[in-house]
């Protein structure tokens, strides 16, 4: 339309006036030429800055949704994906780096094939939620074949890398720090479960998803990332359908023990906890003795006799610390699900005296990679533990 104006204009100015055609006009339809351009750039660089300032306030503040990227941004952020961090069950994290200049960890979710409406309902509201033991997520990128969630970037990694001994590096954790780790750990599920408007079951609670910041203070991760993922209709409802073999609640597995709910939680906290104190997995095959190999049975028997854990060059008050933390793990991973303390309460058992704990009855250990499971459920392995993705109940009863 604007060039049929100016072509019509054109025409009327030649009849009357040569000059005003050859001359004044051209100049005149170059400037507004130049006008736009400047207008257009001016606006695009105020949306900018103020795509900045709100990145900035989102930053700033930690009760508000995430940010939306683009798959351009997620590039830029990563420059071009060059830095891996690692590598889980549902995709490659990257090392990125947002305009402001912090640091972030880029979760590519390689295999999800959820809606992507679905994906930002969820992601917005995961995103509302914040804890000083719970990792922040910055923000998510949907794309028809990708998906992908920006986290605050923990320069210590995760916790398993510090737990076993063999991964020590020199570098073990003191006792205070595994404590204090073991108290952020659960007041994080207690917040999870208990503290925002929804109750979010993690059910993949284990060392590698417990986030370490510059401090050490831990943050849970991957919280609620199962609800993204799609279930088949013979499964269990979406939030029962994942879990690490070695800390999956036996109801999980079997039906009967009793329902699904937040006490799957505690169990593999109770799990993870012992495996913190044990300074070792709970499963190994390689233990000096054939009595040793199941750390908390072997463990159990130990303190039913009467004995104490006995630590090389602990003090008397590391000692009893210890002993504590196993009491607490071994009320967590007691069989039925109702025998299990709620996060609350071993929260309270944390901060509480060893005298107020008592030696539970004995959890009847299974075994970890039971072959029930195995045959009736399609799993995937990461580089370690066996990560369950989809359990059907009705086929391990
Ligand atoms: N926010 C983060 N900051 C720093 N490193 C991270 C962050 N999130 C993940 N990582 C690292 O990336 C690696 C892969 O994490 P990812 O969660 O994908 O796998 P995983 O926890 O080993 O297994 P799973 O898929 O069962 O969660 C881990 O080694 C972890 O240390
Ligand atoms: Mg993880």
């Amino acid at each position: 339309m604007l060039l049929n104006c100016v072509i019509k204009l054109y025409v009327v100015c030649f009849v009357f006036d040569s000059i005003t055609a050859f001359i004044i006009l051209p100049r005149a339809i170059f400037g507004i030429i130049l006008l736009l351009a400047f207008l257009i750039y001016k606006c695009q660089r105020r949306h900018l800055s103020v795509y900045d300032t709100i990145e900035e306030f989102l930053q700033s503040r930690n009760n508000l949704i995430p940010i939306r990227y683009s798959n351009k941004q997620i590039k830029k952020m990563t420059n071009n994906f060059k830095e891996k961090l690692g590598e889980g069950g549902y995709g490659c994290v990257y090392k990125g780096k947002l305009r402001s200049g912090k640091l972030v960890a880029i979760k590519m979710l390689s295999k999800s094939k959820a809606n992507g409406q679905e994906f930002i309902n969820e992601v917005a509201a995961l995103g509302r939620i914040h804890h000083v033991n719970v990792v922040r997520l910055v923000g998510f990128c949907v794309t028809a074949s990708k998906h992908a969630l920006v986290y605050d970037y923990m320069p210590n990694g995760s916790l398993e890398k510090f737990t076993f001994s063999e991964r020590l590096d020199g570098n073990p954790l003191s006792w205070k720090k595994a404590t204090e780790i073991a108290m952020g750990v659960a007041r994080g599920i207690e917040y999870l479960h208990q503290g925002c408007s929804m109750q979010i079951l993690h059910f993949d609670i284990k060392p590698h998803n417990i986030l370490l910041d510059e401090n050490f203070t831990p943050k849970v991760s991957d919280f609620g990332l199962a609800k993204l993922h799609p279930v088949q209709n013979n499964t269990v409802s979406l939030t029962a359908v994942r879990g690490t073999l070695g800390y999956m609640a036996p109801e999980l597995f079997y039906k009967r023990v009793g329902k699904v709910s937040s006490k799957a939680d505690v169990y593999s906290f109770g799990m993870l906890l012992m495996e913190l104190v044990g300074r070792r997995r709970n499963l190994n095959a390689h233990a000096e003795h054939s009595s040793q190999i199941y750390f908390p049975s072997w463990i159990y028997d130990k303190f039913d006799q009467g004995e104490n854990l006995e630590i090389e060059d602990a003090t008397e008050d590391e000692n009893r610390t210890a002993r504590k933390l196993i009491l607490i793990a071994l009320w967590c991973t007691q069989m039925t699900p109702d025998d299990r303390p709620s996060m609350r309460e071993v929260v309270e058992m944390l901060q509480g005296d060893l005298t107020a704990l008592q030696l539970p009855p004995k959890p009847l250990f299974y075994p970890p990679d039971s072959p029930r499971l195995v045959q009736s459920n399609s799993y995937s392995t990461t580089s370690e533990e066996s990560t369950v993705e989809s359990v059907s109940l009705e086929e391990t009863e």
